[in-house]
Parts: structure tokens; sequence; C-alpha cells
């Protein structure tokens, strides 16, 4: 179903429930939203065999790696931010990728000092060492009450027996056919006979299904120590890769505090550095709690979460890395103070030109890669979870004999002080390569607590992620359904290029022309994002979940 559909109506104690926003309690229906129907009938089929949402996220990545393979992959990583009903803990836990021992930070320079076209995205030196299989392996058995065994079974069914070819995966796996055609086994899933599998045929990825039965049976020990550190290791030199045994061993998925602010009675929880997600979103928020934005004309209130953007995505550029290896400045980043400096060089009639504010390129296309699902348990139990190769299949490389894709999310970091990445972002040294470093990322799975219920909310995107989990979090406080909030048309800015980006029905063409009066640049662009939310009301117990109508994904209850 797209539709968010009525949930079963509790008996709340509803004093309560303002004083403990809804956290602690049993909402008596489950809920998943993810980017694949058979995704989240995968994580449906674990929460009926008595899983929780824990397990059922496992179930769901692990879906999500085989029927949308642009968005995750085993040999990727990503954060999931959990809350556990029965103590009401928040945590995340931190999947991200890490650069190679044997990487510097101008490996991807030539002699001249400038960026080798390509390297860090369409080369097997671009891939970090992966996160995804240590993270799940953490999730399940620190969180979940059935076994890895278990929550993979609905995956390798899927990659043994095929789902039917799409025409979002078609027109994915088309643009990445130069380097999918490197491997002969990609070859052979994705252009059997050199054509493209035509849309309802069946895609079958047996070498997958044997990968994840292998995890299934032997642990994550195998993937970082036993035989398949070793087959990717060989293969990944073998493509002039530097990956080595000592880095996949070393890899540790990390649990880590979830950042926390404030806007207008609600509480926002997400996730910290490495990700610049929860940093900037929470600067952002900050910034507008100054005003009332339901009290300014339509105009002004999005000229001014346009200038909040812009001075998250400038903060973002300049501060932001991996917190073991640069002082990112978070508790004055989301200090409410520093937000009321920030707003101080905000004018009401006119744009703040970002050069003004100091320097950073052209958002990319943000359509297939990364993915974010939503889970909540009839216990209360959450996941927000945005998991990544990078790019839309990532590099592309397929490691034969394993059905798996490598990243190329090393060009997340700042691989030159002011070269923007694939997605137009810039930034600095706090972000430079460094071996062992985690690559700043901008995921941003989040929740937001109010008097009005709980929110989980995440979305695919790259650079255009905060912005949109910015707006959805402004539309829950402002009261609108799970459905009309993934709907939403949507604005974007991200301090450089200069320029407001926004989906055609966002502005009617009187609010183009006086934000042009007020000196923004603007441009209208194909739509974007894959946002997929679940809602727990409080007031009436009901859950309610909805799938970005932009996407092919479902929401659910069940
Ligand atoms: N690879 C995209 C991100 O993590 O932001």
């Amino acid at each position: 179903m797209k539709s968010p559909c009525a949930g079963l109506l509790l008996a709340l104690l509803l004093a309560a429930a303002v004083a403990t926003p809804a956290a602690e309690h049993a909402p008596g229906a489950s809920a998943i939203a993810s980017a694949h129907p058979l995704a989240s009938e995968a994580g449906n089929e674990i929460l009926r065999a008595g899983g929780n949402a824990f397990d059922a996220a496992v179930a769901v990545s692990a879906a999500l790696m085989v029927v949308e393979p642009s968005g995750s992959g085993l040999l990727g990583g990503g954060m999931f931010l959990l809350h556990r009903a029965s103590d009401g803990r928040n945590v995340v836990i931190d999947a991200r990728e890490v650069a190679p021992r044997q990487a510097s930070r101008d490996m991807f320079l030539d002699a001249a000092g400038n960026p080798v076209r390509g390297a860090s995205t369409n080369t097997a030196l671009a891939a970090g060492i992966p996160g995804e299989a240590a993270g799940l392996a953490l999730l399940q058995s620190r969180y979940g009450k059935l076994k890895l065994a278990q929550t993979l079974a609905p995956a390798i069914r899927l990659a043994r027996d095929g789902f039917d070819m799409y025409p979002r995966l078609q027109a994915g796996v088309g643009g990445k056919k130069a380097q999918l055609m490197q491997s002969a086994q990609a070859a052979a899933i994705w252009f059997p006979g050199g054509q493209p599998v035509p849309v309802g045929a069946r895609v079958r990825q047996p070498q997958l299904a044997q990968t994840l039965a292998i995890l299934a049976k032997e642990g994550v020990e195998t993937f970082y120590k036993g035989a398949i550190a070793k087959q990717l290791v060989d293969a990944v030199q073998k493509m002039g890769g530097i990956w080595t045994l000592e880095d996949l061993a070393a890899y540790r998925a990390i649990e880590r505090e979830p950042v926390v602010g404030r806007y207008r009675g609600a509480t926002i929880i997400s996730a910290p550095p490495p990700t610049s997600g929860g940093v900037a979103l929470i600067e952002a928020l900050n910034v507008l709690s100054g005003y009332d934005l339901n009290k300014v004309d339509g105009v002004t209130r999005k000229h001014l979460i346009i200038e909040a953007m812009r001075r998250m995505h400038r903060d973002r550029a300049v501060y932001l890395g991996d917190p073991a290896f640069t002082a990112v400045p978070v508790q004055r980043l989301t200090d409410p103070d520093y937000a009321a400096g920030l707003r101080t060089s905000i004018r009401l009639d006119r744009a703040t030109p970002s050069a003004a504010l100091e320097s950073a390129p052209e958002a990319a296309n943000a359509g297939t890669n990364t993915t974010h699902f939503s889970i909540l348990d009839k216990d209360g139990n959450r996941v927000a979870a945005t998991i990544t190769l990078n790019a839309g299949f990532g590099s592309g490389l397929m490691i034969d004999g394993t059905g798996m894709l490598l990243n190329n999310e090393m060009d997340d970091f700042s691989i030159k002080p002011g070269v923007p990445n694939i997605y137009g972002l810039v930034g600095a040294s706090a972000n430079a390569i460094e071996p062992g470093k985690r690559m700043l990322s901008s995921i941003t799975p989040t929740f937001v607590e109010s008097p009005r219920g709980y929110m989980i909310v995440g979305s695919p995107g790259g650079s255009l992620i905060i912005g949109m989990v910015l707006l959805a979090t402004l539309d829950f406080v402002d009261g609108r359904s799970a459905q009309e909030i993934v709907a939403a048309p949507r604005i974007h800015h991200q301090y450089e290029p200069d320029t407001l980006t926004y989906e055609v029905a966002a502005l009617t063409a009187d609010e183009v022309a006086e934000l042009k009066r007020r000196g923004h640049d603007l441009r209208a662009r194909d739509s974007w994002g894959n946002l997929q939310v679940v809602i727990y009301d409080a007031a009436t117990g009901k859950v309610s979940s909805a799938s970005d109508p932009r996407g092919v994904g479902t929401a659910g209850l069940y």
C-alpha cells in the first residue's frame, strides 16, 4: 500500500504522553516504510516471525541490497539510529566506511595537484573499507531477538530466486553500463546477451545469494578476517586498489550517542559525526526557531528556510569531519546562541550572497544512490537507517564470485580543498583523506519527538538529504500527515553553488519573482529524494507511514 492507513486505537494516558513524548508507549501496530515493496515485505516477514524492529532492519537492509542494488550493498556503509523501547535508549550504529591504511591526502591528485578525473569515483581506489556487514552484525547481535541466519533469509531467497526488473532500476543500470560491463558476472546479471534486462523480466543474483548465505552461516568474521576477506583483498588489489587484510580486520562498527536539539517544543534526535546530517539539521532548526514561520508570509518563510540551509551547509563545509581525527565543534554548532549569532546576518528583504559568508559547485543528480528506511514495531522500538554505496551502484565494479559491488565513498572526502565532490559539496582539512578516517557523510536518519507523538524519517539524496529532513521536520511540527510530508514539493540550497534549486511545484510564479527580487539565483530541477516516514500519533494512538511518491517504495502497517 502506498498511502498510510489507520493503525490500532490504544487507550493512552495523554498526560504522560505529553510529559514523555510517546517514546515509551507501545503503539500496538508496526510500520515499515522503505524504497522497495519487497524490502518492506522482507521486514514484515521477520516481524511476523517474532522479530523486533532491529531484526526487521537487518532483513530490510539485506533485501534492499538485492532489489535496489544501486542504493546500498554489503561493501558499503551507513548509519542506523535506534530507539529501544524497553529502556528508552537512543543510539546510533555508525557503519560508515573508513579510508584504507595506505590512503593519503593527495591520492586522487596528479603531479600538478589537480584531481584525476574519475579516480575517486570509478576505480578500486575509490572504495573505502566497508562497514555495512559489521553494522548489521552488531545491530543483530546486540539489539535483535533472532539470528542473522533468520533475518538474512528473505534476502537470500530474493537474490537466488530473483525479482522483477522495474523501470527505475533499469534506468540506473543503463547509466552505469560501462562500469558494470567490466565484470563478466555483473554483465551476465544486468546485460544478458549484451542487452539490458527488460522491465518485468527476472533478475537473479546467484553469487550474491551465496555470499549472503555464507555470512548467515559463518557470521561476520568471515567477511573481515576469513575467506571472504581474502577474496575481497585479492580482487581489489588486482583492480589497482589498496585494501589489505589488516584494513578489513581492523574495521569496527561504532555505537555513538545521537545529537539532540529542540525546535518549537519538539526534540530532534539525529545522527552525529562522521555524518554532518544531525549537526546541520539542528543548527538550521535553531536558526529558524528565532522566527515564527507560520506568521510570516509564504515567500518569506521560504526565504528564511533558504538562508538557514545556506548557513548550515557553509558550516558543514568548514567544520565537519570524522571526530576521531578532527575536533568537530558539535556543541557550538548545535548551540541556540550560536544560531542567534548566525541570524544577525539574515535580512528578510535580501538574500545573503554565499561569498559573503565564505567559500564551495553543482549538486549532482541524486537519483538512485543511497537508500533509507524507517521502522516502528508494536512495542515501540524504532529504526531510522540510511545506507549507501555513495553513487548509484557505487563504483559499479563487482568483486567476481561474490555478487558485491565496491562503494566509491572515498569521493565523500574533500579530495582537495575547494574541489567539489559528486554532490557539488566542498570541504576543508577537517574532511581531508587520512588513513583509517571516516569520510564525512550527509545522511540524516532522524527521530522527531513532540507532544504530537513522534516521526521516524530519512532519505537518500547526497547533499540534498539534510534539507529534505529539515523540511520534513518543519512539516511534522506543523501537524502534517506522513503522506503530506513525503509528497511536499522541495527547495534546496547548499551554500555553494549560490543557487536555490527547487521542484517546480514548490514555488508559484509570484514566489519565483519575489525571491529573484530579493537577490536569490533560482533554478528549477527534476524532483529528488526518496523520503520514508513513519509517524506515531500520541493523541489517537494511531500509526501511519508513507513512502515518497517519487520512488517505487511502499509503506505499510503490520
Ligand atoms: N555517500 C553519501 C553520503 O554519505 O552523504
